[in-house]
């Protein structure tokens, strides 16, 4: 499974530690940046990993900003994306179960690697359970026409 991770400079410490953690399990990689702690703006961020999810050039995306708020709004313009801000493991659970969330945001000064990690192990296990649930999406890409 490819993960497209994405952060800003908030975000740049959890990024580079979720990075190590991925790898570790297995999963393949694409960091689309940023790559230090000089000051970006996340929007441009938010696009990069949007769209490799959108072009199915990765299954999931995650990005880190300092609140995870503006990923989420901006990530959340792009077509298609489903970007859940999560800061707790059952909402991860429920991000994948209930909507079927695409693209993990955290918030990069809010919470420590270890609960990051718990976060991203738990969304990138689960599954959308469909069914009623099902609908409830399917309302929300009719949003995008
Ligand atoms: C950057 O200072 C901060 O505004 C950004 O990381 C994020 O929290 C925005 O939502």
């Amino acid at each position: 499974m490819k993960i497209a991770l994405g952060s800003d400079h908030a975000g740049f410490k959890l990024k580079e530690a979720l990075k190590g953690f991925l790898i570790s399990k297995d999963f393949k990689v694409l960091d689309e940046g940023t790559y230090s702690e000089d000051s970006v703006d996340y929007p441009d961020f938010a696009k990069k990993v949007a769209n490799d999810i959108k072009s199915k050039n990765a299954d999931f995306g995650i990005l880190i900003c300092g609140t995870g708020i503006g990923m989420s709004i901006a990530a959340n313009r792009i077509k298609g994306i489903r970007a859940a801000l999560c800061w707790f493991p059952e909402m991860a659970r429920l991000a994948r179960l209930h909507n079927d969330a695409n693209v993990l945001v955290l918030p990069g000064r809010l919470i420590s690697s270890e609960l990051a990690q718990w976060i991203t192990e738990v969304f990138l296990s689960e599954r959308f359970e469909g069914g009623r649930h099902e609908k409830r999406v399917k309302k929300i890409e009719e949003m995008d026409k």
